[in-house]
């Protein structure tokens, strides 16, 4: 059996229904909008954080959700591709899952409205139904993101970002929501106890490594469904980048900060960086300090009972390094 059906098999009829309440969660009296959320739907993602949710939510309760997990879970993933849409028309990124993005598609003036319509969707599904203890999580986590994108690009200017700052990064754009879907989900069945706060730490370390995980996808050519190679493009340092950065001698750095600031454009010149960053061993590096972000994960989990969900979420563990996309 694959590892994502393997996780999957414990909350396989959350993640069937959970589907199709997503549908409807998006649905809008606009056609146009119609269209472009069917788009959408119909180019699936891993739904890593709606999985993330209901196996956190019947690890802490037994298996006993309820309606506000499910909407929880909604919520996460309607927010989630908000920021994906918007992500796109900041990263100048015409492909997703494998896919023109929307974007390509429609242009960006059309991307930022339907980022902003999904996003109060999300919102308003929590409001209508006075999750207020979940929503106030997943603001959170959205002024989180904002900051980090917005962080980013400062740093992508001023080419000085530090390998603490790039932490700092990385945990807002996209460890906060991972956070988010933890806490969320010990929130949604057992408000106020001390799961939320352990879950969230949880989350946050395997938000770390994930992010890591897809920064380390750009300096490789596999198809995974998005652009690869782009992040230079973007002038945007990430770990392995910086860690060769740190080791190199003046005159390489000179090289290497020029490359990114005047000819981030040449093609020759990036795949010449790329080269550099893998001869300093940035790679290796980054795969280490992602590995040390998964054990540390690994050992929250360790204060919990055993169970079919525990399993399922040490393999979920595991996925976000071993993943392929
Ligand atoms: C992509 O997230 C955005 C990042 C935070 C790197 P995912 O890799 O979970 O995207 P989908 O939903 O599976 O496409
Ligand atoms: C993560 O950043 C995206 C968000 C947190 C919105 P990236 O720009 O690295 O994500 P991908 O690689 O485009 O999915
Ligand atoms: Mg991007
Ligand atoms: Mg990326």
């Amino acid at each position: 059996m694959k590892i994502v059906e393997q996780i999957k098999q414990p909350i396989a009829f959350e993640m069937e229904l959970f589907e199709q309440k997503f549908l409807l969660s998006m649905s809008s009296k606009v056609a146009l909008l119609n269209r472009i959320t069917t788009y959408i739907v119909n180019r699936k993602g891993k739904q890593m954080r709606p999985m993330f949710v209901f196996l956190v939510s019947k690890m802490v309760s037994n298996g006993e959700i309820n309606e506000r997990t499910y909407r929880g879970a909604s919520v996460i993933e309607l927010i989630h591709t908000a920021t994906l849409v918007h992500d796109d028309v900041v990263d100048d990124s015409n492909l997703r899952r494998g896919f023109f993005s929307v974007n390509a598609l429609w242009k960006n003036k059309i991307a930022v409205l339907i980022g902003d319509y999904l996003l109060s969707k999300g919102l308003l599904l929590s409001i209508d139904n006075g999750d207020f203890d979940l929503l106030k999580i997943i603001s959170i986590a959205v002024r989180e993101m904002s900051e980090g994108e917005l962080l980013q690009i400062e740093k992508a200017r001023k080419l000085d970002i530090t390998e603490d700052v790039y932490y700092e990064i990385i945990r807002q754009k996209t460890a906060t929501l991972i956070a988010a879907c933890c806490s969320l989900g010990a929130a949604s069945v057992k408000p106020d106890s001390q799961h939320v706060e352990s879950m969230r730490m949880f989350g946050e370390l395997i938000g770390m490594a994930f992010q890591i995980k897809d920064d380390l996808f750009d300096y490789t050519e596999d198809q995974i469904g998005k652009p690869t190679g782009i992040d230079i493009k973007e002038q945007k340092m990430t770990l392995p980048l910086i860690y060769a950065l740190n080791q190199a001698d003046k005159q390489d750095k000179k090289w290497l900060i020029n490359s990114i600031k005047n000819h981030n454009k040449d093609k020759k010149r990036v795949k010449e960086v790329i080269a550099f960053v893998k001869d300093s061993g940035g790679l290796d590096y980054a795969i280490t300090k992602m590995t040390e972000f998964q054990d540390e994960a690994l050992q929250i989990l360790q204060a919990y009972p055993e169970s079919k969900y525990k399993d399922s979420l040490k393999l979920m563990v595991n996925y976000v390094i071993e993943r392929k996309k």
